[in-house]
C-alpha cells in the first residue's frame, strides 16, 4: 500500500512515483494546524458559498487550503496581495504536490504567467485576478476563489470582496474562501453578513520584547548594531531583519557580513529580487552559521521562514500615502502600526521561545495607530475607477466596500480620467477609457501608448513605458565601486533627460545582444533589462490588439526627439514642473502648485525651464523622480484641453503659458 496520502492530482496526471524530495517534505506539513481543520473546513464549504478562515502566520493557510479544495478537472485560483509571495509559495506548492511549477500548480502575477491549459491551482496577485474578472465577470474558469491574506486590506483585494459579492449570487456553483491572518475578522465578518468562520489555533511559542530606552536616530545603524549584538550575546537561532526597501537591505546586508564574515548566511528579501534569491531564505543553513533574513514587511505574514527566534524591529516601512488636495501619491517611509509591530514580533516565536528587539520606545509603541489604514484610503483612485468603470460599476459610490474612499479622493480619480479623456461629460467610459483599461499600467501610461502614433513614436515609447516598468535598471554599489557606477550610468545620459537615457540604455542592451557580460560591465541589472523586453513583448501584443500602429520617427530626424518628449507629454501632462525665478521647480497643475526638487539621480544636463515627471517621492525634501526637459508651448499644443488656465494658481508658469497661448491665437489669426 502506498504509504503516503493519496494526492489525486499528481496521481491522475503523471503516475510517476514519488520523488525523494516529496517524501521529505511531506513529514512537515503533515503537521502544520490547519490539517487538524481539514474535514470541518471542507465540510463548512460543502454547505456554503462563503467561507472565512483565519489562522496564525504560518498555520498553513496559503499552501494547505487550496490543495485540499483541489479536483482534477477545475480550477482553483488563490490570490496574494505581492507578487513575490504568489511566486514563492506556487513554487512550494508544486513541490509539495511533486509537480512541475508552471504545470498543473502554476501562478500569474503582472507580465509574467507561468500556468498553462494544465494548470488547476494557481496563485495569482489580487491585481491579475481583477483583471480576469474584467475580461470574464463570472470568472467561468473557476470553481474555488481564495482569497488570501485579507487582513493586508489592500486595494483590489477590496475591490474583489465586493465584485465576488455580486458574482456569487449569478454563480451558485462557485466557492470563495477569505482567509486572513489576524482577527480583524470581526470586520470581515459583518461584511460578510452570516458566513460562518472557522478560526485554526496557533501554535505560537512567547516572544519576549524588548525595546530601546530613547528614540533612535538612525534606524538602519541601530538595526545592524542590533544584528551584530545579538550574533555575539544570544544563544543559536536565525534572526529576521525589517526593513524599507531595496537599497536599505542590500546595504544592511553589505555591512552585516562585512562584520560578522562566514559566520553567518546573510540573505536579502525585497519583491524585486530574483526567484532564485528569494528561494534562499527557506534553505536551512550549516550549523554554527547563524542565518540573517532582511526583508521588508512581506515576512511579516506573506511568507513564513521557519528557524526564526530574533526579530528586528526598527517600526518603520513604506507606505503608500495619497494627499487628494496635492493629488500627490507616494511612498513614504512611515511608523508601522502596533498591528503589524505585533505580527513582526509573532514571527520570532514559530520554532521555540524567541525575543523581538523593537528599535524603539515603549512609550514610541503605546503612539502608534492600532491598525494600518485601508489602502483604498491611502490611494490615487484613478486606476480603480478605471477598472470598475470597464466592469460596469455605474455608480461608485454605491459599491459594496469595506471602508469607503474618501469623497474628494474620487473626485480627484474623475477628474484626472476626465482630462486624460477617459471619461465623457456623463463620466462614461470612452473608446480611449476603454482601451486604457486594457493595459496593465496606470492610466496616464497608457493614455501616451495608446497617442503615441500621432507623434509617430509608438516604438519608442513602448521601450521606455516598459523600462519605466521595471524601475531602477541602474546598480549603483556603494563605496569604491560607486564611482565607476556612476561613470557608466553617464555614458547613458541623454541631456533632456532621464526617459531619454532610460531609451538609450534600452537600444544599447539590445544592440548588445542582450549580454549578461556588458550589463555586468556597464552596471545595468540583467534581470530587469530581460523583465523590460519582456513587458515591451506584452505591451506590443496589447497594442496590436487594438490596431494601434507601431512606429519610429526618423532618427536623423532634428525632431527625433520632439516627437518622443510630445508623445511622454500628451500622457503625463498632469505631472509638470515650472523653474521659477527664486531657483526651485514648482509643480504646476489646475488647483494646486508644490515646491519639489529634481531628484540627485537626474541626468539633465541643466536646470530647464519646464521639465515632466514619472513619480513625485518624499524622502527628506520632495523631489520629481525621472525628469525630462520639455518646452512650454508643447502644452498649449499637445493639452490645450487641460491647460485652459481659468484653474490653475496664479504663479510664473501660469503667466509663462498665458503668453504661448497669445502667441498661438495671433499666428492662427494671421494664417487666416
Ligand atoms: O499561509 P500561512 O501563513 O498560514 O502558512 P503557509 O504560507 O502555508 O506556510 C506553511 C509552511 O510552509 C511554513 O512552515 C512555511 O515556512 C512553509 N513554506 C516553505 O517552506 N516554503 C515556501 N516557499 C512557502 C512556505
Ligand atoms: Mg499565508
Amino acid at each position: 500500500m502506498n504509504p503516503y496520502p493519496k494526492r489525486k492530482i499528481r496521481i491522475e496526471t503523471t503516475k510517476k512515483t514519488y520523488s525523494a524530495r516529496y517524501v521529505e517534505i511531506l513529514e512537515k506539513w503533515k503537521k502544520l494546524p490547519v490539517w487538524v481543520h481539514k474535514e470541518e473546513f471542507l465540510k463548512t464549504l460543502k454547505e456554503n458559498q462563503i467561507v472565512l478562515l483565519v489562522g496564525e502566520t504560518g498555520s498553513g493557510k496559503t499552501t494547505q487550503i487550496p490543495q485540499f479544495v483541489l479536483e482534477a478537472k477545475w480550477l482553483v485560483g488563490c490570490t496574494q496581495p505581492r507578487r513575490v509571495a504568489a511566486m514563492s509559495v506556487s513554487r512550494r506548492v508544486a513541490e509539495e504536490m511533486d509537480v512541475e511549477i508552471g504545470e498543473e500548480v502554476g501562478y500569474t502575477v503582472r507580465f509574467e504567467d507561468c500556468t498553462s491549459s494544465k494548470t488547476v491551482l494557481k496563485y495569482l496577485t489580487d491585481g491579475m485576478l481583477l483583471r480576469e474578472a474584467m475580461a470574464d465577470p463570472l470568472l467561468g474558469r473557476y470553481k474555488v476563489i481564495v482569497l488570501d491574506e485579507a487582513h493586508e486590506r489592500t486595494l483590489a483585494t477590496y475591490l474583489l470582496f465586493g465584485l465576488l459579492k455580486q458574482t456569487l449570487v449569478r454563480r451558485p456553483d462557485l466557492k470563495l474562501v477569505v482567509m486572513s491572518a489576524t482577527l480583524e475578522a470581526d470586520k470581515f465578518h459583518k461584511y460578510f453578513t452570516g458566513v460562518p468562520l472557522i478560526k485554526v489555533p496557533g501554535r505560537l511559542h512567547p516572544v519576549e520584547i524588548l525595546y530601546t530606552r530613547e528614540p533612535q536616530r538612525d534606524y538602519l545603524e541601530a538595526a545592524i548594531s542590533t544584528v551584530i549584538q545579538i550574533h555575539m550575546c544570544e544563544p543559536p537561532g536565525d534572526v529576521l531583519v525589517f526593513l524599507t526597501g531595496e537599497e536599505e537591505i542590500e546595504d544592511a546586508c553589505r555591512r552585516i557580513t562585512r562584520n560578522l564574515g562566514d559566520h553567518v548566511n546573510v540573505l536579502p528579501l525585497y519583491s524585486t529580487l530574483s526567484p532564485a534569491m528569494q528561494q534562499k531564505i527557506f534553505e536551512p543553513t550549516p550549523d554554527q552559521v547563524r542565518k540573517v533574513v532582511v526583508s521588508t514587511n512581506i515576512a511579516e505574514t506573506s511568507l513564513t521562514i521557519d528557524g526564526i527566534v530574533y526579530v528586528v524591529d526598527p517600526g518603520f516601512s513604506k507606505q503608500k500615502l495619497y494627499h487628494p488636495d496635492t493629488r500627490v501619491e507616494s511612498l513614504l517611509v512611515s511608523p508601522i502600526s502596533q498591528a503589524s509591530a505585533d505580527q513582526s514580533a509573532g514571527r520570532a516565536g514559530r520554532t521555540r521561545p524567541g525575543k523581538c528587539f523593537r528599535l524603539y520606545a515603549e512609550k514610541s509603541f503605546n503612539e502608534l495607530e492600532k491598525q494600518t489604514y485601508a489602502e483604498i484610503l491611502r490611494s490615487n483612485l484613478a486606476n480603480t475607477v478605471l477598472n470598475l468603470k470597464r466592469l460596469g460599476v455605474e455608480n461608485l459610490l454605491r459599491f459594496d466596500l469595506m471602508d469607503s474612499p474618501a469623497p474628494e479622493t474620487l473626485a480627484r480619480a474623475l477628474d484626472d480620467l476626465y482630462h486624460l479623456q477617459a471619461l465623457d461629460d456623463e463620466c462614461n467610459l470612452t473608446k480611449t477609457g476603454e482601451m486604457m483599461s486594457e493595459f496593465p499600467l496606470d492610466p496616464q501610461m497608457a493614455k501616451m501608448l495608446i497617442v503615441s502614433p500621432q507623434f509617430n513614436c509608438s516604438n519608442e515609447i513602448l521601450s521606455i513605458s516598459a523600462m519605466l516598468s521595471v524601475p531602477n535598471c541602474f546598480i549603483r554599489p556603494r563605496g569604491e565601486a560607486q564611482k565607476a557606477a556612476d561613470e557608466a550610468k553617464s555614458s547613458f545620459a541623454h541631456i533632456y533627460g532621464d526617459h531619454l537615457t532610460l531609451l538609450n540604455v534600452f537600444h544599447a542592451f539590445l544592440q548588445n545582444n542582450q549580454d549578461p557580460d556588458w550589463c555586468y560591465e556597464n552596471f545595468i541589472n540583467y534581470r530587469k533589462m530581460k523583465s523590460a523586453v519582456s513587458v515591451r513583448e506584452q505591451l506590443v501584443r496589447i497594442m496590436l490588439r487594438f490596431q494601434i500602429k507601431l512606429c519610429s520617427p526618423d532618427f536623423n530626424s532634428k525632431d527625433y526627439y520632439v516627437n518622443i518628449r510630445k508623445a511622454l507629454l500628451s500622457g503625463y501632462f498632469m505631472q509638470v514642473a515650472h523653474l521659477e525665478r527664486t531657483g526651485h521647480y514648482l509643480t504646476f497643475r489646475d488647483k494646486d502648485d508644490q515646491v519639489v526638487h529634481l531628484h540627485p539621480s537626474n541626468c539633465l544636463d541643466h536646470k530647464a525651464e519646464w521639465v515632466i515627471y514619472n513619480e513625485y517621492v518624499f524622502t527628506t525634501r520632495n523631489f520629481i523622480r525621472t525628469v525630462t526637459y520639455i518646452r512650454g508651448e508643447w502644452l498649449v499644443d499637445v493639452a490645450p484641453h487641460y491647460y485652459k488656465l481659468a484653474n490653475f494658481p496664479n504663479s510664473e508658469a501660469k503667466r509663462v503659458l498665458q503668453r504661448h497661448f497669445k502667441k498661438r491665437r495671433l499666428s492662427e489669426e494671421r494664417s487666416c
